[in-house]
């Protein structure tokens, strides 16, 4: 008999150091979508090799040229913040391999590599609902304290455009990626007393911005804290605290996101994974999903033919409807406004708003 061919996807992430949760989420979620859906499609075999980067640029780029000259991968996934993503792009290209980025969401990343296809999320996409809701709601002044990268600058160049346009007055903090200090920051938001804080901190590092927020009094200021969906992820919300009690954001995803796909997932990822899922697990599961089908339409066949068939897929995603944009191979989704509010006991992001198929901003500009 003949050996069965064998389809590998290298899934590089940060297991370890500040964005570990992103990794533990999404190697979670690729494990639960292959134990639900079988190890075999069009015929091969699916083998899925997980990868730490620890979150640094070089070791990403090192091991995505590793897996696809030594392994022989028939795409590369993963890729938990923006450097690490754009590090890898020029290989995919050079390769032609695709590059399914599961988590990173600075809105450039897709131009950086047409083998690129994203199952996250744009900041802009996520951002612009929030700066509308926030001038809809009464709101005149904000200041903007984003983490000093990528989609940081995304959301913050996102909200002051929208929200100024609106009528609005901003004013503008960074505050630097590594080891972050918020408090010298809060402390001038406290002295500034707008309307809202906007704030955008990667996946993993709101539990430490929440507690500063909370040692500084603005819990009790008045200043409302509103944000994209990363300062209030899932995974972490829960042990944040009553001080989240309250805290408005947009995204893509929620845990309470109310649909039976959703409630069918989360049960799932539970029971698998011991902890709940949130958008970047979504992120990965949805992202072996384009794998999936992708690799149905080609009969097995990967490289262009199957970034190709990604183009323009739809289906019911956990987190909603969603598509990928052919033009762009970003992808089109409903963003909710959620409040944090106490459900059975646990701190959850309840969505009371829709908007719905949204794309990213900055690309439908172009
Ligand atoms: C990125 C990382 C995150 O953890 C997040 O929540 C959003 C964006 C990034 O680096 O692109």
């Amino acid at each position: 008999a003949q050996a069965q061919e064998i389809f590998k996807i290298g899934l590089i992430l940060p297991m370890t150091g500040a964005s570990a949760s992103t990794g533990r989420q999404i190697e979670a979620a690729a494990k639960l979508y292959m134990a639900q859906n079988g190890d075999t499609v069009a015929g091969k075999k699916v083998q899925l090799i997980v990868k730490d980067d620890t979150g640094v640029a070089d070791v990403t780029k090192r091991l995505a040229q590793e897996l696809i000259v030594n392994d022989k991968v028939g795409a590369v996934a993963g890729f938990g913040l923006t450097p690490l993503a754009l590090s890898v792009a020029p290989l995919a290209t050079q390769a032609k391999v695709p590059q399914v980025v599961m988590a990173a969401a600075t809105a450039t990343i897709t131009e950086a590599s047409p083998f690129i296809v994203r199952t996250s999320f744009t900041l802009p996409q996520a951002t612009q609902p929030m700066a509308e809701w926030a001038s809809a709601n009464g709101m005149k002044k904000v200041v903007t304290l984003v983490t000093d990268y990528g989609p940081g600058i995304d959301a913050e160049k996102t909200f002051t455009a929208t929200f100024t346009k609106a009528g609005g007055t901003v004013e503008n903090m960074r505050v630097p990626l590594a080891n972050p200090d918020f408090s010298p920051f809060l402390q001038k938001v406290a002295d500034a007393k707008p309307d809202a804080l906007f704030v955008f901190v990667p996946s993993g590092y709101g539990a430490q911005f929440m507690r500063q927020f909370t040692e500084r009094g603005l819990d009790k200021s008045g200043i409302k804290l509103i944000g994209t969906g990363d300062v209030t992820d899932d995974d972490l919300l829960n042990g944040m605290g009553d001080a989240a009690l309250g805290v408005v954001t947009s995204h893509h995803y929620s845990a309470v996101h109310d649909s039976a796909e959703n409630k069918a997932f989360v049960a799932a990822f539970k029971k698998a994974a011991g902890f709940r899922p949130n958008f970047m697990g979504v992120g990965g599961y949805d992202g072996m999903h384009v794998l999936y089908e992708g690799l149905k339409k080609t009969n097995g066949v990967g490289g262009e033919a199957l970034v190709n068939a990604i183009k323009g897929m739809a289906w019911t995603s956990v987190r909603g409807p969603v598509s990928i944009d052919p033009q762009t191979r970003d992808i089109i989704q409903n963003v909710y406004i959620r409040k944090v509010e106490k459900v059975d006991g646990e701190l959850h992001n309840v969505e009371f708003a829709t908007i719905p198929n949204v794309k990213d901003p900055v690309k439908a500009a172009k």
